[in-house]
C-alpha cells in the first residue's frame, strides 16, 4: 500500500529470493561488509544508537542485549534467529523469510561477528516445512558464494509447542530436551546454549539490522515513536476489509492501522474489539484505538504490541466467547513446569466455560480477576504470565458482555 513505510519488507516482491544475486544486486551483503570494516564495539554502538527493540514481544533493546554477550569471555558464542512464530494470528516472520531470507541472515552475521560468534541457528515453526526447504537452499547459496565467510548458519525446526517461541524454551529445545523455559537469571546473553552466551533475536528484528548498519542508528532512530523507533510488520487477520501483512511506522495509531491500512469493518458491520499482540494481548475497545502501535503506548492501555497480530472483531462476536477459546488454547499449550501456570491456566479455562454456559456468577469474575493477578506475577515465564491478560482486559472494557451471561 502506498501509504506503508517498508524497511524490513524493502525487497517484498522486488527480488526473487532463491537467487542470491538478486538481494546483492539490490545493496545486500554490503551492510555485513561494512560492518566487518568496524570494530566490534562500534558496531554495537550504531546498534544501541538505533534504539532497535525487539520484534519477538518483549521489546528489549537489542543493541544492548548484544553488549551482554560481547562482554561475555567464551571460548564459543551462538546467535539465534527465533523463526517459532507460534502466535495465533502472526504470519510475519513467515512473510520476511519467505521473500527476503538473506536479510535475515545478513542481520545475524552482523550480530555474530558483533558479540563473536560463528555459529547461528534459525530455529523455524515446524509448521512452515516450506520456508525451512527455502532457508536451506538460500543458505547455500551465500555459502556457495562465501557471503557470510566464517559464520555458519543452520536451520533447525520447532514441533508445535506455543511455548518454543520464549527464549529458554526454545534453547532446550534445539539442545534435544524438552520445551521447557529456564529459570533466570542467568539469561542466554550470559549463558545460553549449552552454557554459552547466546543472543536471541526475533526475525524481524534482525531484517532490520542491515539498514541500520547501512544508513546509520540515527537514521534508524527518528523513525516513528521515539522511544520504539522504525517500523513494525502487522498481520490483520479477524473482521478487517482487508485481511493482509502491512509494515508501518510505529507511531501510526490503531484506528489508522483498522480503518486506514485494513478499510475498515467488513459487510458493513460496526467496531466491538481489537486484539493486538496475539493470543496473550489485551483487548482494547473503541475509545482507545487513537493510541499509537508503539511498545509503550501499547503497553500504557494495558495492552502488548508482543508480535503485531492485529485481531479484529464486529459488532457481532461475542466476547466472552472468543476469551474462552483463547482460555482452552493457554490450558493446552502450558508446558505444566510451574504449578501457577499449569494450574492457573486449566482453572482460568474453567472458570470461562462456566461463564460461558450461563452458571458463572459474579464471584467467579472476582475469582478470575484475583487468580490473573498472581499468574501475572508468579508464572515462571511470559506464557503464564500474560495468559490472563485477554481475560482481565475484557472484564474491564467488555463487562456488559460477561454480566449478560452470569446467573
Ligand atoms: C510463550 C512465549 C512464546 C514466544 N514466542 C515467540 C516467537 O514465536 N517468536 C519470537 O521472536 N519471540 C517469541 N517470544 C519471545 C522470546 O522469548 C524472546 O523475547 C524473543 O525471541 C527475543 O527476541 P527480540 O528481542 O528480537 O524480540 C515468546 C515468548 C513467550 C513467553
Amino acid at each position: 500500500m502506498a501509504e506503508e513505510m517498508r524497511v524490513v519488507l524493502r525487497n517484498y516482491g522486488k527480488i526473487d529470493p532463491l537467487n542470491i544475486d538478486d538481494y546483492i544486486n539490490a545493496g545486500g551483503y554490503k551492510a555485513l561488509e561494512k560492518a566487518r570494516s568496524m570494530s566490534q564495539a562500534d558496531v554495537i554502538a550504531e546498534v544501541r544508537k538505533s534504539n532497535l527493540r525487539g520484534r519477538g514481544g518483549a521489546g528489549f533493546n537489542a543493541g544492548m542485549k548484544w553488549n551482554f554477550a560481547y562482554g561475555v569471555q567464551a571460548d564459543q558464542k551462538y546467535v539465534i534467529c527465533n523463526a517459532d512464530e507460534g502466535e495465533p494470528g502472526t504470519y510475519k516472520d513467515r512473510i520476511i523469510m519467505e521473500n527476503d531470507p538473506h536479510a535475515v541472515f545478513e542481520g545475524m552475521a552482523i550480530c555474530g561477528y558483533a558479540i563473536g560468534a560463528n555459529k547461528g541457528y534459525i530455529y523455524c515453526r515446524g509448521e512452515y516445512p516450506y520456508v525451512v526447504d527455502l532457508l536451506n537452499q538460500a543458505i547455500a547459496q551465500a555459502k556457495a558464494k562465501g557471503v557470510l565467510g566464517e559464520f555458519d548458519i543452520e536451520v533447525r525446526m520447532g514441533a508445535g509447542a506455543y511455548v518454543c517461541g520464549e527464549e529458554t524454551a526454545l534453547i532446550e529445545s534445539i539442545e534435544g530436551h524438552r520445551g521447557e523455559p529456564r529459570y533466570k537469571p542467568p539469561f542466554p546473553p550470559v549463558s545460553g546454549l549449552w552454557g554459552k552466551p547466546t543472543i536471541v533475536n526475533n526475525v524481524e528484528t534482525f531484517a532490520n539490522v542491515a539498514q541500520i548498519i547501512e544508513k546509520g542508528g540515527d537514521w534508524y532512530a527518528g523513525l516513528g515513536a521515539a522511544s520504539y523507533p522504525g517500523t513494525k510488520v502487522l498481520t490483520l487477520t479477524g473482521d478487517v476489509v482487508n485481511r493482509t501483512v502491512i509494515e508501518v511506522p510505529t507511531n501510526t495509531t490503531i484506528r489508522e492501522v483498522i480503518f486506514g491500512f485494513g478499510g475498515g469493518i467488513r459487510d458493513g458491520k460496526k467496531f466491538k474489539a481489537v486484539q493486538i499482540g496475539g493470543t496473550s494481548g489485551g483487548f482494547i475497545p473503541e475509545s482507545l484505538l487513537d493510541t499509537p502501535i508503539d511498545f509503550d503506548s501499547m503497553t500504557a492501555i494495558g495492552a502488548v504490541l508482543g508480535s503485531g497480530a492485529v485481531f479484529v472483531m464486529d459488532e457481532t462476536r461475542d466476547i466472552v466467547d472468543v476469551v474462552e477459546r483463547i482460555a482452552g488454547f493457554f490450558e493446552h499449550e502450558s508446558c505444566g513446569k510451574c504449578a501457577p501456570c499449569r494450574e492457573g491456566t486449566m482453572r482460568m479455562y474453567e472458570l470461562m466455560k462456566k461463564v460461558k454456559s450461563g452458571k458463572g456468577t459474579v464471584k467467579d469474575i472476582e475469582l478470575m480477576k484475583k487468580l490473573g493477578g498472581v499468574m501475572s506475577v508468579a508464572c515462571l515465564c511470559g506464557l503464564g504470565q500474560a495468559a490472563p491478560s485477554p481475560v482481565l482486559t475484557t472484564i474491564t472494557h467488555f463487562r456488559a458482555d460477561y454480566d449478560a451471561k452470569l446467573q
